[in-house]
């Protein structure tokens, strides 16, 4: 098999990847919507070392394989992706790229390889025949706004709450209090660290930066912000929205807080943004609470992503 390392992948050597990362997608997934250039190229180089195979196949790639070794290599797992044309498959491609990405994960050191996975693709039963095993299950959700009435949850008005709203930075006079109530997402996320005014005044202006737009309802109580939900309308395709966080302050949960500001959220997106076609949201499999708000507003399950493992030494 002839196989080309890159070591400076150029041009046409990220579109050549980007055009059979797509028809890879579009195989496993009809009618879904393809990848955009700026995600598969993203992923290939998102911080940290990387190694770069691709399987020539006329002027294009028939198949191709990554591996990222980001940070401490005896703490950080490495994390591979591969991706074979679908007239190419069952060959024995797939695996022989695995052997080399798995050999380059054993070389730096690594012990455990990760991978991710669409349920309902060859993917899954590819990465199980070699020993990955699924820590990880999210389910992807999508809403489209043309085919929900969400007037009646966002008439709630929960007594004692009122609402405000914005796009882009938080205003001044809300920092703080909207930086405590971002902190009231720590018991969902693991890991997630204590926001503070600054940190959610730059994460607004990386939004801004990228050229996409940031909307965020919240309700208040006296002057405290206790609950929010923000959606980030993608400057380059903005018919697909995407719902980032969402949370209500403890003491003031069980009052349908979160499904009144998400619902506003969409009338007013209906009313600002008529060009938005679905909203996607991530829900992982344990935040039973989140997926109830999102199913009573007409999310409806759309893709299942899974996270595998597998110990480096176990792999070809
Ligand atoms: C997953 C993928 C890389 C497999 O590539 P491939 O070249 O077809 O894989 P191989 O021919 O090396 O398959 C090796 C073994 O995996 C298993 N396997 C692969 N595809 C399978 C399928 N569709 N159904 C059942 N088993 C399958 C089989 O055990 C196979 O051995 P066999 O053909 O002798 O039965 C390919 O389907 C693909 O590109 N998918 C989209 C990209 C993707 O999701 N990548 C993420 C995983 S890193």
């Amino acid at each position: 098999m002839d196989i080309r390392e890159m070591d400076e992948p150029e041009d046409a050597d990220l579109d050549a990847w980007h055009t059979l990362v797509s028809a890879a997608h579009l195989h496993d997934h009809p009618g879904d919507p393809a990848p955009d250039p700026a995600q598969t190229i993203g992923r290939i180089f998102g911080g940290g070392a990387r190694r770069l195979w691709a399987v020539p196949h006329g002027d294009a790639f028939g198949a191709v394989a990554s591996v990222w070794l980001p940070g401490d290599p005896a703490l950080r797992a490495a994390e591979i992706d591969v991706h074979v044309l679908p007239e190419l498959r069952r060959r024995g491609v797939g695996a022989y790229l695995l052997g080399l990405a798995a050999e380059a994960a054993r070389a730096d050191g690594r012990s455990a390889v990760l991978a991710q996975a669409l349920a309902g693709t060859p993917a899954v039963p590819f990465l199980e025949r070699f020993g990955f095993r699924c820590l990880l299950t999210t389910r992807s959700l999508v809403l489209r706004p043309a085919e929900v009435d969400a007037s009646a949850h966002a008439a709630l008005n929960p007594p004692g709450y009122r609402l405000i709203r914005w796009t882009g930075t938080v205003p001044d006079h809300l920092a703080v209090e909207f930086a405590q109530a971002k902190s009231a997402m720590a018991d969902h996320a693991e890991g997630e660290s204590a926001w503070t005014a600054d940190v959610v005044r730059d994460t607004a202006d990386n939004v801004a930066k990228r050229g996409d737009d940031l909307y965020t309802v919240a309700a208040l109580h006296g002057p405290k912000i206790v609950g929010f939900t923000e959606v980030v309308v993608p400057g380059d395709v903005p018919a697909r929205a995407f719902q980032y966080d969402t949370a209500v302050v403890p003491g003031h949960r069980g009052r349908r807080i979160g499904l009144w500001v998400k619902a506003v959220m969409l009338d007013w997106l209906g009313e600002e943004r008529p060009e938005v076609v679905e909203i996607e949201t991530d829900n992982s499999d344990d935040n039973a609470h989140m997926l109830a708000v999102n199913e009573a507003l007409g999310y409806r399950p759309a893709r299942e992503f899974r996270e595998y493992l597998a110990q480096a030494a176990d792999l070809p």
